[in-house]
């Protein structure tokens, strides 16, 4: 039972398609797809070692008399000596809040994260299985709970967006590109090079062959460079990498370009890139435009205010 009234109860893929109502109507203009959900909130994907994870990833709700009134659905990663509770979705409709439903909630999640060892509450951030790298600066409902419920801002990221429509070509730069296929190679060049690499890039490669799309620049039978889309959720591009020394030739280039191509020829107009680390490439690249700057909201666990 929460500190605040509601009661708080687990929630298993049963109320799956409860929680895509709520999704959409707490937030109706991100187009969160079904299986994004099904795969960031609950435990039935299968699990990754290389991804962190060191329990399992939980969804609990709130129901009112007249349906599902709130959800949050967190993930527990080990990362740095630090258990963190990433929380993956937190909805409460536009009509039922200011009522308590989303403090319940968090202070439920929070005694669940603290008996499972956490350190940490995290709004977002759970890459490599996250649907939120943080909390969008405009969801101003959401700062304001996390101000009220004693979280801390911790940083910024930049989240871009391109339009999927014929980007320019690229320079031709000789490497050749290709979708990396689970039953070829999805063991073999591409996870060698990001072993070498971005070992922490290795489990959002292997969901992105099983779920997305990973597109792989070759030199001969070498990988120089990997980009993905919808690893978590459709049309979202990412992770982007081009071997170090063959940075600033073209192939990061190439690889937009045609994941792009793929996006539009799957029916996306615009692809969202989550969590760059460069405005300038993606710019250049592909016209991409800032879309929003999410906040890292992090709280501490044990400490109250
Ligand atoms: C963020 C969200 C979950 C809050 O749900 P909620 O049930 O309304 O939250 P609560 O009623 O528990 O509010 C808790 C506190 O947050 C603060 N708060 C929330 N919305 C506020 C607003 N519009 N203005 C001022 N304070 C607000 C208040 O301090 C409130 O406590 P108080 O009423 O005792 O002052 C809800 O607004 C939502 O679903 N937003 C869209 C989804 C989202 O942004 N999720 C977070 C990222 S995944």
């Amino acid at each position: 039972m929460s500190s605040s009234g509601w009661a708080v109860r687990p929630w298993t893929t049963d109320r799956l398609d409860d929680l895509a109502v709520l999704a959409r109507a707490a937030l109706p203009d991100e187009e969160l797809h079904v299986e994004d959900l099904a795969w960031c909130c609950f435990d039935d994907p299968p699990r990754d070692p290389a991804d962190g994870r060191v329990g399992p990833t939980r969804t609990v709700g709130v129901d009112g008399p007249d349906g599902p009134v709130g959800a949050l659905s967190f993930a527990l990663r080990r990362l740095s000596g630090l258990t963190v509770a990433h929380a993956q979705l937190l909805a409460v409709p536009v009509e039922m809040r200011r009522r308590g439903v989303a403090t319940s909630l968090v202070s439920h999640a929070e005694l669940l994260a603290r008996e499972a060892g956490a350190d940490t509450l995290q709004l977002g951030g759970a890459a490599p299985f996250s649907l939120f790298t943080g909390v969008d600066s405009r969801w101003t409902d959401a700062l304001c709970l996390a101000e009220r419920t004693g979280f801390d801002i911790a940083g910024v990221e930049l989240d871009l967006v391109a339009s999927t429509e014929a980007p320019s070509a690229g320079r031709h730069v000789g490497t050749s590109t290709g979708w990396v296929e689970a039953d070829c190679d999805a063991d073999g060049p591409a996870e060698a090079f990001l072993a070498r690499h971005h070992p922490h890039w290795l489990a959002e490669l292997r969901r992105g062959v099983r779920r997305g799309r990973v597109l792989a620049a070759r030199e001969g039978s070498e990988v120089v460079g990997l980009a993905a889309h919808s690893v978590n959720r459709a049309g979202v591009v990412g992770p982007v990498v081009v071997h170090p020394d063959h940075r600033g030739g073209g192939i990061g280039t190439e690889l937009m370009i045609e994941v792009l191509a793929d996006l539009r020829a799957r029916g996306f107009e615009r692809a969202e890139i989550a969590w760059t680390s460069t405005v300038r490439f993606y710019a250049l690249a592909c016209g991409a435009r800032v879309l929003r700057s999410s906040l890292s909201c992090a709280k501490r666990l044990g400490r109250e205010r």
